[in-house]
């Protein structure tokens, strides 16, 4: 099963590195237009495979893509320390007009997983740039983690026990929906209750504005974000390669709403199979619309 990486940088670079290392797939080629930088990239990480699962790592032009089952896009600018995702969409739109439908004609029938920000506007062109390829966007697979890591370490439990959704926008809007989360398979609010922890509203809106303001905070630090998308592209590629039925909160064309955005979906070797609408509170859904109309509004932006 061979992965296509799109991007060389350091989020498409150690996607590929994750890849090999968790043993997702037989084969990745990756591609940049520094094909330079592209072919330091897989020998280094390709060096990692004797040692872990074998994986054959290459480099090449996008033709090399060829019988890709899925093809990640991590190509374009990321952000500088004091700018949002959504200050990237012109730059980053351009060069998603131009890479696209190359990356169409090269693995057709591949799915396309879009993890350059601005992530949700770019998912939505890219559906628009490649009408016959299944689209869909990391969204907010890596902000879910975020926020069931920071509960997990409130909770004192391992987090893979700890369940909840970010939905909306991969950005500043998103929605941490707290209905959704779940510790133990009990409400975190009994959980904590339970366990004799404290459960504040100050120490909700920690745990909100630490997953909020990650990718900010890291890059204050190091100027990029690059290990936890990594791993998050690996786990949505793995999903789809093994056609496992994961729900993951990905980000795909949502006709409700107008506009790309995360909400759990189903997704298997198709890319997106079904979308699951959680039950959420009054503010909950007003938070989502109106993360949705800030999508709409960045969207809006590209057509002008
Ligand atoms: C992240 O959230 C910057 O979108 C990237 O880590």
């Amino acid at each position: 099963m061979k992965v296509g990486v799109v991007g060389a940088g350091l989020v498409g670079a150690t996607a590929a590195y994750a890849m090999t290392l968790r043993g997702s797939c037989a084969e990745i080629v990756l591609s940049d237009l520094d094909l330079r930088r592209a072919e330091a990239e897989a020998q280094d990480i390709a060096h990692a495979s004797p040692v872990s699962h074998g994986t054959r790592v290459s480099a090449g032009p996008l033709e090399e893509l060829a019988g890709s089952r899925v093809v990640i896009v991590a190509a374009g600018a990321n952000q500088q320390p004091g700018e949002s995702r959504l200050d990237l969409l012109q730059k980053n739109a351009g060069i998603f007009r131009e890479l696209i439908p190359q990356v169409a004609a090269s693995a057709p029938g591949a799915v396309l997983l879009i993890a350059t920000n601005p992530v949700d506007v770019l998912t939505g062109l890219s559906t628009r740039l490649a009408p016959e390829q299944p689209v869909m966007g990391s969204g907010t697979v890596l902000d879910s983690a975020r926020f069931r890591h920071l509960v997990a370490q409130h909770a004192g439990v391992d987090a893979t026990h700890v369940h909840g959704y970010v939905l909306g926008e991969h950005g500043d809007s998103e929605v941490i929906a707290w209905s959704t989360a779940t510790v133990a398979g009990l409400p975190v609010a009994d959980f904590m209750a339970a366990r004799g922890l404290d459960w504040t509203p100050e120490i909700r809106a920690a745990i909100e504005s630490g997953t909020r303001d990650a990718a900010a905070a890291i890059i204050g630090g190091k100027r990029a974000t690059y290990y936890g998308i990594g791993a998050a592209l690996a786990r949505i590629t793995e999903r789809v390669l093994g056609d496992r039925r994961a729900v993951l909160t990905v980000s795909a064309p949502t006709p409700q709403f107008g506009v790309s955005l995360s909400l759990p979906r189903v997704v298997g070797a198709g890319g997106v199979l079904a979308t699951v609408m959680p039950r959420l509170t009054p503010d909950e859904e007003t938070a989502l619309e109106a993360s949705a109309a800030v999508l709409r509004e960045a969207a809006g932006q590209l057509e002008g």
